[in-house]
């Protein structure tokens, strides 16, 4: 068996030991980065998050990634306590404290606070919320395509925990990684409640088929931004794209698989459930993509 790899592998970087983080409105050192153990995000997973990407001195669509905080925030009814405006100026000034130009990456958390009392109820998180923002320094390093495995874990129903919720509490996806790798994969594709092929645990799943682009219906995954960006740019440069059931057996029989997120962009997947994809390298539609991608960046991040 090969060396274990993961999506979101990074070139060690001794600089993000001494990296600074905001917490709660000031900037410190990481080794005093602390919070409570009453705090509703350690205790329950009671928070969202997101994660964003810094290109050439800009964060890349980071009115996208506030929108999706906002509505994530709003939807479990959590107040961020800071405007818009404030939020982007946190991660500015978390990026000037760090002296990051380019290649570094943001994990903006919200928890609904410190509890009073080591319970559930939202109403015993009375001091917060707690924000906090860890920004390293961090240049993909994936030494080779992803295999993935399919596993029991599903992709749930929006009433029980919708999972376009980029929520805390990622026990779900967590536990479908854990069994991705112990069939010796290295990560895990997720299924839907009927059965289609929906998404991985961390990133969103893209097929080529025949050179047309289909992807889940959207129902059951995150709302990736890299995901739609994806979409979009296939719609603009002429590359059939669907938003559809599919399954499995469309899925080993692909010409090509690749996740999509905002560490990796798009990543190429060689393998799933033992099947290889492709020759096992990025094929040209999947390189057509990133290529494009790559583009839109520079366009965004000029
Ligand atoms: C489960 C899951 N899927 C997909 C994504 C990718 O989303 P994005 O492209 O917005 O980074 C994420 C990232 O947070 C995720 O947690």
């Amino acid at each position: 068996m090969t060396e274990h790899q993961t999506t979101h592998q990074a070139e060690e970087d001794a600089r993000n030991e001494e990296i600074l983080i905001w917490l709660n409105g000031r900037i410190v050192p990481k080794a005093e980065a602390l919070i409570s153990v009453y705090d509703s995000g350690f205790m329950l997973g009671d928070g969202v998050w997101e994660g964003l990407r810094l290109y050439d001195g800009t964060w890349a669509f980071v009115d996208e990634h506030l929108d999706r905080l906002f509505e994530a925030a709003k939807a479990i009814d959590l107040d961020i306590g800071l405007t818009r405006e404030e939020v982007l100026q946190a991660i500015l000034d978390t990026q000037s404290a760090n002296e990051m130009t380019s290649d570094a990456h943001a994990r903006l958390m919200v928890t609904r606070g410190i509890k009073t009392r080591p319970f559930q109820h939202p109403s015993l998180s009375r001091q917060g919320p707690t924000i906090t923002i860890i920004m390293e320094h961090s240049r993909p390093k994936i030494a080779r395509p992803i295999r993935l495995a399919t596993v029991p874990h599903l992709r749930g129903l929006p009433m029980t925990q919708d999972p376009k919720l980029n929520s805390h509490s990622k026990l779900n996806c967590i536990l479908a990684c854990i069994a991705a790798e112990k069939a010796g994969a290295d990560e895990a594709l997720m299924l839907d409640v009927h059965g289609f092929v929906n998404t991985t645990n961390a990133c969103n799943f893209f097929i080529v088929r025949k050179g047309a682009v289909w992807t889940s219906t959207g129902d059951y995954c995150m709302n990736g931004i890299t995901r739609q960006k994806v979409i979009d740019l296939c719609r603009e440069n002429d590359i059939p794209v669907f938003e559809r059931n599919y399954s499995l057996v469309d899925t080993y029989g692909a010409d090509e698989a690749f996740l999509t997120g905002t560490f990796g962009a798009q990543t190429t997947v060689s393998e799933i459930d033992g099947r290889p994809i492709g020759d096992g390298k990025a094929g040209p539609v999947t390189r057509r993509i990133q290529e494009l991608y790559k583009n839109l960046i520079a366009k965004e991040c000029a």
